[in-house]
């Protein structure tokens, strides 16, 4: 990127940065031609994407052998990484953290404000100032939407800039879900073509599932992709991703009705309801039933589709369906790990070297 343009982005404020077009600041980003800060999926070009997901699979198999364990451990064991997690995670946290540690990054974690020094007033601001002072490497989940470009706003203009990865940020993106969601499809549909001319549906809290925004950006990538969004009609899919898909023409439906389409997908995405972002408790009066995956609906999949949720379920999907090969959830979760490891050896510049080794 052109030193100039870095002394224009350095000269404006936080506010007039984040208003500017996503377009316009993806340089911002970047640094020696690799992402130093993953902020949104639309980041991700189809090769990065598909290098990535190389990556991934590279490092799983030589994570087999003890050999090949303790030598990706080698790699990154002069960089730490904090983990700053202040709205509720399982598997993102973990799956980083274990990522982490396949490269044998050294790592901290803050997982509630009540046990930094936010407590006594010390601005996220600040706090993410001083975690830049310790670690190499920030994956934060924040409640806030603009809180991670912030994040990378703050420390790109420091001395010491800092990595920052966006591990979920409030209704608006999940990047690194999509990637784990990303590579689950291209693993599926490796020997049936691919993920081109593939009918994905995705059914339930469209409307404040950042899940489902994030993927979607993503599916821009693959030719003929066909997207049946199943809600609720208060929780609809935003109209920022419709004017997006109409922009990239790309077909999509929107419907109530998962039984209509279901023979048709070649991927169910389900979502449970993101009652967290209730400001009215407006969550109880909607019939959620409506949008759970029953045993019935399975029957009438087709015979080779697959089952995917981001997880954490509740009811969506009957238990029953765990024993059905179609169903890839348990999956899609443990590919997070090794996805995430191959985002993180990209972003250090490693991935020639792993990609070298001999098993
Ligand atoms: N899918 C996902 O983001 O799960 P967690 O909230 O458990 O991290």
């Amino acid at each position: 990127m052109p030193q100039k343009q870095k002394n224009n982005f350095k000269e404006l404020s936080w506010e007039e940065f984040y208003k500017l077009p996503l377009k316009n600041k993806y340089d911002f980003f970047i640094k020696d031609n690799v992402l130093f800060d993953v902020i949104y999926s639309q980041q991700f070009s189809k090769s990065i994407l598909e290098n990535l997901f190389t990556l991934a699979s590279k490092i799983r198999a030589v994570a087999k052998s003890k050999g090949g364990h303790d030598w990706l451990q080698t790699l990154l064991s002069h960089k730490r990484a904090m983990l700053y997690f202040i709205q509720p995670s399982t598997r993102t946290f973990l799956s980083f953290q274990s990522a982490c540690y396949i490269l044998g990054m050294k790592v901290s974690e803050i997982r509630s404000t009540s046990t930094s020094s936010e407590i006594k007033g010390e601005s996220p601001e600040d706090t993410i100032r001083t975690f830049s002072s310790y670690a190499d490497l920030i994956i934060m989940r924040h409640f806030e939407p603009g809180m991670a470009e912030k994040a990378a706003w703050i420390l790109n203009n420091t001395p010491r800039p800092v990595r920052i990865i966006n591990g979920g940020s409030g209704k608006d993106q999940h990047p690194t879900q999509a990637l784990l969601d990303m590579y689950t499809l291209y693993l599926s549909f490796q020997d049936k073509g691919g993920i081109d001319n593939k009918t994905i549906m995705m059914v339930g809290d469209l409307n404040r599932g950042r899940t489902v925004r994030s993927l979607t950006y993503l599916l821009k990538h693959y030719k003929d992709v066909k997207i049946i969004y199943v809600s609720p009609e208060y929780l609809k899919i935003g109209k920022d991703i419709k004017d997006f898909l109409k922009k990239q023409k790309m077909q999509y439906i929107e419907t109530d009705n998962i039984e209509e389409y279901i023979k048709e997908a070649d991927a169910i995405y389900m979502t449970r309801i993101q009652d967290e972002y209730d400001i009215n408790k407006e969550s109880l009066n909607i019939d959620y039933t409506k949008f759970h995956l029953t045993k019935k609906l399975v029957k009438l999949m087709k015979k080779d589709s697959i089952i995917m949720h981001p997880l954490p379920r509740r009811k969506e999907i009957d238990i029953e369906i765990d024993k059905d090969k179609r169903a890839m959830y348990w999956r899609q979760e443990r590919n997070g790990m090794w996805i995430r490891s191959a985002l993180i050896a990209y972003m250090f510049s490693i991935e020639n070297e792993i990609l070298k080794y001999q098993n």
